[in-house]
Formats: C-alpha cells, sequence, structure tokens
C-alpha cells in the first residue's frame, strides 16, 4: 500500500466509528489528518492520542458557516487538501409511516445537505491530483424494511459520487464511493432504539451476511486507505463494497 506521506485528508465525524478508524489508518500511514465532528470532547482525545500531525475542529456539518471555518482552518494549518473522506452520517431506522418531517429533515440534512456542501466547500482547497471518497451503503442498493429514509439518503450519495465523478475528474479529482454492509460503530446504537430490538436486528444482520458476522471499521478503513492512496489513481467513479458479501444472493 502505497505511503499517504505529504498528504492532508480531512474526514468528517472523525471522533467516531469508521471516521475514526480511517483518520487513524491515513495518519498511521503518513497524513497529516483533520478531524471533525461536532462532539469536542472525543475531537480532543482523539488529537491527544495522534500527537503529531492532527487538527481538530469542531464542526457540525448542517451548518454551512461551521464547514466555511472548517476548510480555511485546515487550509490555514497544512496548506492544502489531498484526501477528503465524506464520512459523518446518521441512521435512524423507521417504517414509513413512522417518519415526521423532522425527522426527514434532520436525516437529510446530515446525510446529503452536509456531505454535498462538504465537497463544495473543500473544493477550492483541494489539490490537484486529490482523493474525495463517500460513505455509501448496501441500503442504496437493496431494500430494506423500516430504512425508507436511510435508503433514500444513501441512494442519493451513490448517484451524487457518480455526478461528482464525472465533474470533477478534469481537475485531477477522484471521487469514488464505498459501499458499505452492517459494521459494528456506534451508528445504530445512537439511534434511540430499545437494546432488545438492536440486538434482534445484529442477529438479522448477522444471519444474512455470508460472513456470519458484522464488518469491523478498520476493515473499510482499509478500503478507504486504497481510494485515498495513489494505488487507486485509476479508479474513478466506482462503488467498493465492503459488506462481507451483503449484497451477494447466496440461495
Ligand atoms: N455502521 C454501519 O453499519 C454503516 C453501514 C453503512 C454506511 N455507514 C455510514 O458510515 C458513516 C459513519 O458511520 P459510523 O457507522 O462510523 O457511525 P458513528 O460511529 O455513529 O459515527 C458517525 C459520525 O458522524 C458524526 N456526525 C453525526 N452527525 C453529525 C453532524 N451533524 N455534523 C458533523 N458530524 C456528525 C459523528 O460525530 P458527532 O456525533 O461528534 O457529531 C460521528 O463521528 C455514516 O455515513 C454511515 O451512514 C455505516
Amino acid at each position: 500500500m502505497s505511503s499517504l506521506e505529504g498528504k492532508v485528508a480531512l474526514v468528517t465525524g472523525g471522533n467516531s466509528g469508521i471516521g475514526l478508524a480511517t483518520a487513524r489508518a491515513f495518519h498511521a500511514n503518513g497524513a497529516r489528518v483533520v478531524l471533525s465532528g461536532r462532539d469536542r470532547e472525543t475531537l480532543n482525545e482523539i488529537s491527544r492520542q495522534l500527537g503529531q500531525r492532527v487538527l481538530a475542529v469542531p464542526t457540525d456539518v448542517t451548518k454551512l458557516d461551521e464547514i466555511d471555518r472548517l476548510m480555511a482552518r485546515a487550509y490555514e494549518t497544512f496548506g492544502k487538501l489531498d484526501i477528503l473522506f465524506v464520512n459523518a452520517g446518521i441512521f435512524k431506522g423507521a417504517s414509513l409511516e413512522e417518519v415526521d418531517e423532522a425527522a426527514f429533515d434532520e436525516m437529510l440534512n446530515v446525510n446529503l445537505k452536509g456531505a454535498y456542501f462538504t465537497v463544495q466547500k473543500a473544493l477550492p482547497f483541494l489539490n490537484e491530483p486529490a482523493s474525495i471518497i463517500f460513505n455509501g451503503s448496501v441500503n442504496a442498493l437493496t431494500g430494506i424494511v423500516d430504512s425508507s429514509l436511510y435508503t433514500a439518503n444513501k441512494g442519493a450519495i451513490h448517484a451524487l459520487s457518480r455526478a461528482l465523478a464525472a465533474e470533477l475528474i478534469g481537475r485531477g479529482i477522484r471521487v469514488n464511493t464505498i459501499t458499505i454492509g452492517p459494521t459494528a460503530t456506534r451508528l445504530l446504537t445512537r439511534s434511540g432504539s430499545s437494546q432488545a430490538l438492536l440486538d434482534a436486528q445484529d442477529r438479522a444482520r448477522i444471519n444474512h451476511s455470508p460472513l456470519k458476522r458484522l464488518g469491523l471499521p478498520e476493515e473499510v478503513a482499509r478500503v478507504a486507505l486504497f481510494l485515498a492512496s495513489d494505488d487507486s489513481s485509476f479508479v474513478v467513479g466506482s462503488e467498493i463494497a465492503a459488506d462481507g458479501g451483503w449484497l451477494l444472493n447466496t440461495i
């Protein structure tokens, strides 16, 4: 795997789960890393752990002025951006009837509006060449009950990624998506569901998976590392699955 020595990587949602594992992997491979997320305590703790070559900027991706500040701080500190991991996201399982306007707006604001404007506002600072990696989901490519809102969000991310791959490659910016399968993070536990429901859902996910387990954030991070590095220099507009075979029809 190529080193990320000399590169600057920005990870939204870099203080938890897949974003954190990826920020650690980028950093371990020599990158200077900009971490963002809302929770200041975890951001500070992770910066302390990583030590050198790190900038943590508390940012709510639903607030465009905060994204502006994030990009400005990253540029002031490190002078450029080579890698953008568009990762911050939320999930709440609910049937079609259960989703109200507030829940719709909340999820769309983080998962789509936040992702869209993160890329738009990073653009002036992105180097040539650069790599943008979106966090997609198996939800975007299949039908899973009680997840219509999340599925619509992630479907939009996959579509956005393809459109931007075409639009930005002329500027030397490669855009790709990781199609992530069920991974052991706080995403689902933060959703507000009861522990009993979460356990039942985990059992169903594990049962469906050909590997019979959830993914680890580090397993997704290794795919992000590939897409971030020059090893993927010919990979543009792709959707690479890190899903343990979730999308296979194993019957
Ligand atoms: N885990 C899975 O099974 C799975 C499967 C497919 C796709 N994904 C995608 O992977 C991404 C990361 O999720 P994860 O599983 O690692 O979950 P996680 O551990 O809950 O991490 C989510 C991250 O997003 C950040 N975030 C949430 N709302 C934000 C906001 N308004 N502004 C800025 N940051 C915000 C969180 O930080 P703060 O709370 O500090 O803001 C946190 O760092 C998401 O896009 C998710 O949809 C996950």
